[in-house]
């Protein structure tokens, strides 16, 4: 939620512009407007404008120092005005923000007593006016530092200031990012941003704050205002994770990746799923929890446990209170997420860390709040997600989860080999032909306003999925059921013509979903099969390849492939849907 980026030294005296591309880079965070503020000779000058960066170009002055924003609005309507950054009233500090002064409306009370101005009706705008009034006593440091403490809720900062020529930046929440370039530094809410210029980083804890000037980066902790040690890392990313590399989207190209990231899992976090599986065979309750995309990976992976006789819960985080008391410390908690930095599923993991549980976090992105809050990390090892719609980081984490469940019941060699060659058939299986008969599909649904979709079982899981991509992507009405719940009232939507997906596998239950795809058809439903068999029952079918269980996955592949297809014929920006968010760090 929000872009953060910032540059110290630009290297050809272009900070402005190199703002706005590594904007270009995280706009992902947030795309109803943006904005940039640049040290010139006299004051900071700033550009705002309202919708996507796009191809947009600024005009402001050639400069060492920038720092710039991409915004989704929380307090305050997309307007220019209320667009980040925000000055103060001399208009030597510039403010940008990610997440929600939540006491805010108090603060602006007592600024307005004291005479400041305010253009806009945002909540961050508070944050330049009480930074001035503190540093007419203080030092810069000491001013945002006081400020800082003084804001409630989930917060990140960071600060342009004129007089010391430097960025200053805090964290609570929100995640920053700082990169460590060839006398060039670099301040972010993601790597993406800088990965360009430099793969050294530090992230930022909770807590603590970063001062970028020309000399270096100084770290400090917030509330002690005492400077620390900062240790580096280097990351293991390259540029071309970050890049669109021939694909005219970055959503096509993750959805390809696809090919290398499943298999990968089979070489990463040996030693922590066997310490897991250990545990899971020692009597620990399991509980999945995640939000979106990573709350239909844990229903999956809860089908995948109970296959090999474990019982799992899979609970969305954002429903997790209820069920939190029967949380104790004998319980594995799996909190899946992309980002690591959803608000939902940081809630759940922090009430069930009070309730003594362990953390297990299934991650994609690196140094995240959630990696920090968990006892054992499962990396996914996807590779930087750029598009909001989550694909990539999904199925990596649930091929994870699948190895996890192999190695419980001690099969983790046949899970591996089993996951290599899913692996192996998908490199086969999306090639042209399969494209082109995915494309006519789309074309002939392009003008639908409704769909639904069946599955039962593991394919039930695989059927929200499949219909939450088409949402995101196409915005078309795709409503997913299990094919059981079908004649309890939802045959009721079938009319003729109505296009309804039916998933399946070739296993024991796949007449049964034959059965309820007979009744759609009896309806006048148009039934398209995706499944690795022919079926009369069928209209058209998406043949997908025949993995078991692991069918579920190109099950799934089809549901991404469709919805980008859909998306870019109705026009729509399959790498950033309306209204969305790729990381919503706000409850
Ligand atoms: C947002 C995104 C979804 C994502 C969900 C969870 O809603 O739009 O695509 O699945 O957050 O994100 P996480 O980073 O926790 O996986």
């Amino acid at each position: 939620m929000c872009g953060i980026f910032g540059i110290i030294n630009d290297n050809n005296n272009q900070a402005a512009t190199s703002v706005l591309e590594g904007l270009k880079k995280l706009e992902y965070r947030g795309y109803d407007s943006w904005g940039i503020s640049i040290i010139s000779e006299t004051e900071i000058k700033i550009d705002k404008h309202i919708g996507k960066i796009g191809e947009a170009k600024t005009n402001l002055p050639v400069g060492l120092i920038a720092l710039g924003h991409t915004r989704w609005a929380t307090h305050g309507g997309v307007t220019d005005n209320n667009a980040h950054p925000h000055l103060d009233c001399t208009k030597k500090i510039a403010v940008i923000h990610n997440g929600i002064v939540e006491n805010y409306q108090g603060i602006k009370e007592d600024l307005l007593k004291k005479g400041h101005q305010f253009i806009s009706e945002t909540d961050t705008e508070v944050i330049a006016h009480l930074i001035e009034e503190k540093s007419k006593l203080k030092k810069i440091n000491e001013a945002i530092f006081e400020t800082f403490k003084l804001l409630r809720g989930s917060n990140a900062i960071a600060v342009l200031d004129f007089k010391t020529q430097t960025i200053i930046a805090c964290r609570n929440g929100s995640p920053l990012v700082v990169g460590l370039g060839n006398n060039q530094y670099f301040l972010a809410s993601d790597v993406p941003a800088f990965l360009k210029e430099t793969n050294k980083v530090y992230f930022l804890n909770d807590g603590e704050a970063v001062v970028l000037s020309n000399s270096g980066v100084k770290l400090f902790d917030i509330e002690t205002e005492k400077e620390k040690k900062l240790i580096p890392q280097v990351l293991d990313w390259k540029l071309e994770d970050a890049e669109k590399g021939g694909y005219p989207h970055f959503l096509i190209k993750e959805i390809y990746e696809q090919i290398k990231t499943i298999s990968k899992t089979t070489s990463i976090n040996e030693k922590e799923i066997s310490e897991l599986a250990r545990k899971i065979n020692s009597g620990y309750k399991i509980v999945l929890t995640g939000c979106g995309t990573a709350s239909y990976c844990a229903l999956a992976a809860r089908y995948f446990f109970a296959q090999q006789g474990v019982d799992a819960q899979a609970i969305p985080s954002y429903e997790f209170m209820p069920f939190s008391k029967f949380i104790d410390k004998k319980t594995l908690v799996f909190a899946i997420s992309q980002s690591g930095e959803t608000a939902d599923t940081l809630i759940a993991v922090k009430e069930a860390k009070k309730r003594g549980a362990e953390i297990v976090a299934v991650i994609n992105a690196r140094g995240s709040t959630l990696e920090r809050l968990a006892d054992i990390v499962l990396s996914v090892g996807a590779g930087p997600e750029i598009a909001v719609v989550s694909t990539k980081a999904f199925t990596t984490q649930l091929s994870t989860l699948y190895l996890l469940t192999t190695a419980v019941a001690n099969k983790y060699e046949e899970g591996k080999n089993k996951i290599n060659r899913l692996g192996k058939v998908l490199t086969k299986w999306l090639d042209v032909q399969s494209i082109n008969r995915l494309i006519s599909l789309a074309k002939r649904l392009m003008d639908e306003e409704h769909m639904y979709l069946i599955g039962k079982h593991l394919n039930y899981p695989a059927t929200l999925e499949f219909a939450l991509k088409i949402k995101e992507t196409s915005y078309i009405h795709a409503e997913p059921f299990a094919a059981g719940e079908l004649k309890h009232g939802v045959i009721t939507l079938i009319q003729k013509g109505t296009p309804c997906f039916v998933l399946a596998s070739n296993d024991e239950i796949k007449e049964e979903v034959l059965s309820s795809a007979a009744e759609i058809k009896a309806r006048g439903g148009l039934i398209i099969g995706v499944a690795p068999f022919e079926s009369s029952d069928f209209d058209v079918l998406i043949k997908t390849p025949d993995l078991g269980d692991l069918t579920i996955f190109p099950n799934i592949i089809v549901g991404q492939l469709l919805g980008y297809y859909l998306g870019v014929g109705r026009g729509a920006d399959p790498d950033k849907p309306r209204n969305l968010a790729k990381s919503v760090t706000v409850k």
